[in-house]
C-alpha cells in the first residue's frame, strides 16, 4: 500500500486469489482512512489518489513468474526460516541480477536467509511496523555481507515511501522488538503474578508513560501467535535469559486460538 501510494509499481503476491481479494479490500479501506485526513478539503483529489494508488497495484499467486520485473522483493510470509529460505532460493533463480531481496521478519536472522541465495550482497532487512500506513519507522538491517550500495538503496527506498529509516545490525529483535517484546512479556508476567489487572496495566502505561496503546492492547493488535513465535525463538537462542522466558498464559491463549484482534479474542474480546 505505502509503496503503491508513493508511485511505485507493486505486485502483491500471496497463496490464493481469495487471500489477495481480502488483502486488496483491506488496502482499499486503509486508503480511504488515509485519504479522509490527507484530502479533507479536496475529496476529488482523494478519489484521484486512491485510483492512482490502486492502478500501481496488481496481484499474483505465482511469485516466480512475476519476479523477473522487480527491482526489490519484500518478503512478509510466515515466520518460518525453512519456508522463507525455500521461497528465496526459488526467487533467486528467476530474479534479475540487480534485484535486491529484503525480509520484513520480526525476529529471524537475515544472514541465514541471505545465505540461501547467491545474492548475499544484495540482501537486507526492511522491517515495517503495524499499522504500516501510520507508523513512520522502518528498520533497515544490514548483515556483514550487505553491500554499501544495497544498504543505501534500502535507506533510499524507505524514504521514498515516506518513512524515516533507522539502521541496525542483524541482531535478535533489531531495535524496536528487542525493547518492546521483553516489555510486553514483563506486563504479562506482572498480570500472571496477580499484581495488577490487565486493564490497569494498560491504563497505567497509556497515562503514565504516554504510550498510545497499553501492552495487552498492543499484544492483541500485533497477534499473540506472532509474539509467542518471537519469544520462543529467542528463548531457544538464550534459554537462561529471564527476559525471554515463555509465559504459560500466552501459550494457553495461543493454544486456544485466541490470537488477538484478528480472531476476535486475545487478552480482550472484540466484536
Ligand atoms: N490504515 C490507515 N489508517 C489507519 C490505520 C490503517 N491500518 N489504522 C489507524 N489508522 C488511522 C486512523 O484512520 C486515524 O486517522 P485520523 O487521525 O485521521 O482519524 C489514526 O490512524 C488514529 O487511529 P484511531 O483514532 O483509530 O486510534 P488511535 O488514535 O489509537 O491510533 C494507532 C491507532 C495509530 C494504531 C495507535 O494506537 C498506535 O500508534 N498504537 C501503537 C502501535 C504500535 O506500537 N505499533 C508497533 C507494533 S510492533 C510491530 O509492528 C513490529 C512487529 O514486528 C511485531
Amino acid at each position: 500500500q505505502v509503496a503503491a501510494a508513493s508511485g511505485h509499481t507493486v505486485v502483491l503476491v500471496d497463496q490464493s486469489d481469495e487471500i489477495l481479494k481480502k488483502s486488496t479490500k483491506g488496502i482499499e479501506e486503509s486508503l480511504k482512512r488515509v485519504t479522509k485526513k490527507k484530502f479533507a478539503d479536496n475529496p476529488e483529489g482523494g478519489a484521484d489518489f486512491i485510483q492512482k494508488t490502486l492502478k500501481n497495484l496488481t496481484t499474483s499467486t505465482d511469485a516466480a513468474a512475476v519476479v523477473h520485473s522487480t527491482d526489490l522483493v519484500i518478503e512478509a510470509i510466515v515466520e518460518n526460516m525453512e519456508v522463507k529460505n525455500e521461497l528465496f532460493k526459488t526467487l533467486d533463480k528467476f530474479a534479475p541480477e540487480h534485484t535486491i531481496f529484503a525480509s520484513n521478519t520480526s525476529s529471524l536472522q537475515i544472514t541465514k536467509m541471505a545465505n540461501s541465495t547467491t545474492r548475499q550482497d544484495r540482501f537486507g532487512g526492511l522491517h515495517f511496523f503495524n499499522p504500516v500506513p501510520m507508523m513512520k519507522l522502518v528498520e533497515v538491517i544490514r548483515t556483514p555481507m550487505t553491500s554499501q550500495k544495497t544498504f543505501e538503496s534500502l535507506m533510499d527506498f524507505s524514504k521514498a515511501v515516506g518513512k524515516s529509516p533507522v539502521s541496525c545490525k542483524d541482531t535478535p529483535g533489531f531495535i524496536v522488538n528487542r525493547l518492546l517484546v521483553p516489555y510486553m512479556m514483563e506486563a504479562v508476567r506482572l498480570f500472571e503474578r496477580g499484581d495488577a489487572s490487565k486493564e490497569d496495566i494498560d491504563v497505567a502505561m497509556k497515562l503514565g508513560a504516554g504510550y498510545p496503546m497499553g501492552p495487552f492492547e498492543l499484544l492483541d493488535y500485533v497477534g499473540l501467535d506472532t509474539s509467542k513465535y518471537i519469544i520462543d525463538g529467542w528463548h531457544s537462542l538464550e534459554p537462561n535469559n529471564p527476559l525471554f522466558a515463555p509465559s504459560p498464559l500466552l501459550n494457553k491463549l495461543v493454544e486456544e486460538k485466541k490470537l488477538g484482534k484478528k480472531t476476535g479474542e486475545g487478552f480482550y474480546k472484540y466484536k
